[in-house]
């Protein structure tokens, strides 16, 4: 489970961000729980599906509102939803993977449970990081890290890539970026954001460290091959592809969440460590300039917030940013008082 902030809130802070509060979408008391036992559960990581719906990744998820219990506890979990999160009502989820109608929404790919992750590492959890899917071939790609200790600042064995073409289960891959044993290794948490040919991967640390943000891509259908990609590199003198990836951003970053919008507008939002908040850039291309950050959701309005993912079918037009907020916060005593994830609705 992941560790509680540590950290101090600081007078700097800014109070408001520019997201408001639209909903929270999931709970024991909520559709997520009663139609498919996702009660307590974290993320809510939205990417378009090969048949044009959405969908929704979450990490460890439970059959009551409490983690604490461990009840049904499974990871990841896929709900879906064709309603546009514009609308009146927000998201509405109307399925789940794995299972027809109604029925506990199982984990979609193998979780060692602090147990065996299958291939020889002990695995506390596997957590999805982001998710695409190819309409040519059906296919759906999960990229994950699997997690092996979750004492902050949580340390993954390895990112990797789990494939689906069904839809419903998906197969761990043999597609996998290692860390390194300072848990330093800046491949590590994956957002995937295709554009054409390539598939463009921004990636950070584990565990919501500092340090950089990297860069690589890939031809969509080679996907699974590592030796395929290249890195976005600096020499010096000029930026280029095929080069060992150099850091694009430094910062003390969450799970990143990249999305080309409508209109062309590449989105960025991240959890900032050193601000508590949670911010979005933009930029012209993945491989142009970001802009500064802006706040969206602060601390202040969402005590122990993460996440911050956007919902593909944003715009950069005034309140257009859909975004996926989780919460997780504890009493004196450790023991769980919220979590869940909510949608927040701002402007880029
Ligand atoms: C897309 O596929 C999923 C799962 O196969 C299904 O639940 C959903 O309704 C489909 N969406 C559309 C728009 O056909
Ligand atoms: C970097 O690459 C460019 C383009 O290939 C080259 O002109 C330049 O000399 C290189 N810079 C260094 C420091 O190697």
């Amino acid at each position: 489970m992941k560790a509680v902030f540590s950290l101090l809130l600081s007078s700097t802070l800014v109070s408001a961000g520019a997201s408001v509060y639209k909903k929270r979408v999931t709970g024991e008391d909520l559709d997520t729980g009663h139609r498919w036992h996702v009660a307590g559960t974290d993320l809510g990581i939205p990417y378009v599906l090969e048949n044009g719906s959405i969908g929704f990744l979450f990490g460890d998820t439970f059959g009551t509102q409490w983690p604490d219990d461990g009840i049904e506890w499974r990871s990841p979990v896929m709900l879906r939803s064709a309603v546009h999160p514009g609308e009146e009502d927000g998201i509405i989820f109307d399925s789940a993977a794995g299972v027809a109608g109604d029925g506990l929404a199982p984990e979609i790919m193998h979780n060692g449970h602090t147990g065996s992750d299958g291939a020889g590492a002990t695995e506390y959890s596997v957590i999805p990081n982001d998710g695409i899917s190819f309409p040519e071939t059906g296919e759906q790609f999960v990229s994950y890290m699997s997690i092996q200790d979750w004492t902050a600042p949580w340390k993954t064995n390895y990112a990797g890539l789990a494939r689906s073409t069904d839809g419903n289960t998906f197969t761990r891959l043999d597609t996998k970026w290692q860390n390194n044993p300072e848990n330093t290794d800046p491949f590590q948490m994956w957002t995937l954001q295709r554009d054409g040919d390539y598939v463009y991967a921004f990636s950070v640390r584990s565990g919501r460290q500092p340090g950089p943000m990297m860069l690589q891509r890939v031809p969509w259908q080679k996907i699974a091959d590592q030796s395929a990609y290249e890195g976005w590199g600096w020499n010096g003198t000029t930026w280029a592809w095929g080069r060992e990836p150099s850091a694009i951003l430094e910062g003390n970053f969450g799970e990143p969440s990249v999305r080309k919008l409508s209109g062309g507008t590449w989105a960025m939002v991240y959890l900032n460590l050193d601000t508590l908040s949670i911010v979005s850039r933009t930029a012209k291309g993945p491989d142009e300039v970001w802009s500064d950050e802006k706040v969206q959701v602060t601390f202040e309005e969402e005590p122990n917030l993460y996440g911050g993912f956007i919902h593909p079918w944003s715009t950069s037009e005034e309140n257009d940013l859909h975004i996926m907020v989780s919460k997780w916060t504890r009493d004196d005593a450790g023991r769980s008082t919220a979590y869940h994830v909510s949608q927040y609705v701002g402007t880029l």
